[in-house]
């Protein structure tokens, strides 16, 4: 029987497909671990409210032991009152041909009163990921309106990235996906992200070493990681949705607990100018976490000229996105 506090959820966008595959697990406790009770909050748009009232009921009829209440909403200030975790899911997925920074113009005006309501209602320790896309820079927008919630509070979804390349790489090596580490996304969600598979480790050893295929690396891994949602897309006629929730949930739950010495998880923050990057760009980053809530991006990551040229064009994306959405009017 669990004993402590709950501590409130927001997801937003409750009754799209990652809602769907993102709120079960929630509530049975994989977010935020098998002994804290949770109190779903779920926004959306008043035409979705009858089919978030479907998935409600399908909640209700789990019997969750550790749901300790569910809010279903299209009121903002409702959604996030005294959220401890904000997951920000709510807004259009792209259509085959589209890349995600069209979705800007579609999706931007979403985050910005969103950052002012978690800013306004949600508790005093909130963290807040964004997986809508284009996601570093729709976090960017909700952050820069929520000045009042620290920076190191806000989160951007590259690991859904880092574990498609994670097992790319286990499969071309075969070997178990769990023996390969220190993989990173750098910069953008976007066809532009830097996967850096030559300081990823492959059982303790440089990728490199254990795939001794120098063009696979800088081709057909590379290209397959950055375009793979759009080749989901195209299979399936719909975005990815079980895979991006269980990478969101795998990004909370690296958030929370210590990282593995040595390693490191894959994350999207707002950048203080590590490696060089431009400030407060959200940027994808190697980043450690202390198991307390705080977390640090990894130090000393070396990279090749190879390396560095990727992650120049990534950068250069999300400046001119920066400047795209300060032109809409999105910046304060
Ligand atoms: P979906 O269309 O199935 O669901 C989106 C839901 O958001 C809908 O129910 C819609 O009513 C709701 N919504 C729209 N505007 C809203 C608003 N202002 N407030 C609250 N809710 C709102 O889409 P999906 O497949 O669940 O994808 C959601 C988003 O996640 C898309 O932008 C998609 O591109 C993105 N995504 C990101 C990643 C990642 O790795 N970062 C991975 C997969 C998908
Ligand atoms: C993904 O990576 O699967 C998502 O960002 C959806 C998309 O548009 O690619």
């Amino acid at each position: 029987m669990a004993t402590k506090t709950p501590l409130h959820v927001t997801v937003t966008g409750a009754a799209g497909q990652i809602g769907y595959a993102l709120l079960f697990r929630i509530a049975s406790g994989q977010l935020l671990g098998e002994d804290q009770p949770v109190v779903l909050r779920l926004l959306e748009i008043e035409p979705a409210m009858g089919a978030l009232e479907g998935v409600v009921m399908e909640l209700d009829d789990c019997a969750f032991p550790l749901l300790a209440g569910i809010e279903a909403t299209s009121d903002l200030a409702t959604a996030f009152d005294g959220t401890s975790w904000a997951l920000l899911v709510g807004s259009v997925p792209r259509k085959a041909g589209m890349e995600r920074g069209d979705l800007l113009s579609v999706n931007g005006g979403i985050f910005k009163p969103q950052g002012r309501a978690v800013a306004e209602n949600a508790a005093s320790d909130v963290r807040v990921l964004v997986v809508g896309n284009p996601c570093n820079t729709n976090c960017l927008i909700a952050r820069s309106n929520a000045s009042e919630v620290p920076a190191d509070r806000w989160f951007a979804m590259t690991r859904l990235d880092e574990n498609r390349a994670k097992s790319q790489l286990a499969n071309k090596a075969g070997v178990q996906v769990a023996s390969v580490t220190n993989l990173a996304i750098w910069g953008n969600h976007s066809a532009t992200q830097f996967p850096d598979f030559a300081n990823a480790r492959i059982g303790g050893k440089a990728a490199g070493d254990v795939i001794p295929d120098d063009e696979w690396l800088h081709g057909d891994f590379l290209t397959t990681v950055q375009k793979r949602g759009a080749a989901i897309i195209e299979a399936r006629g719909a975005s990815s949705a079980a895979s991006a929730a269980n990478a969101a949930i795998d990004t909370v739950v690296s958030l929370r607990t210590a990282t593995a010495p040595g390693d490191w998880t894959s994350v999207a923050v707002a950048s203080s100018g590590e490696y060089g990057t431009p400030e407060g760009l959200q940027f994808g980053f190697p980043v450690v976490a202390d198991g307390a809530g705080g977390w640090s991006v990894a130090e000393g990551v070396e990279h090749d000229d190879f390396a560095a040229e990727r992650i120049a064009l990534t950068t250069e994306e999300l400046v001119a996105e920066r400047k795209d959405v300060g032109e809409l009017g999105l910046l304060p």
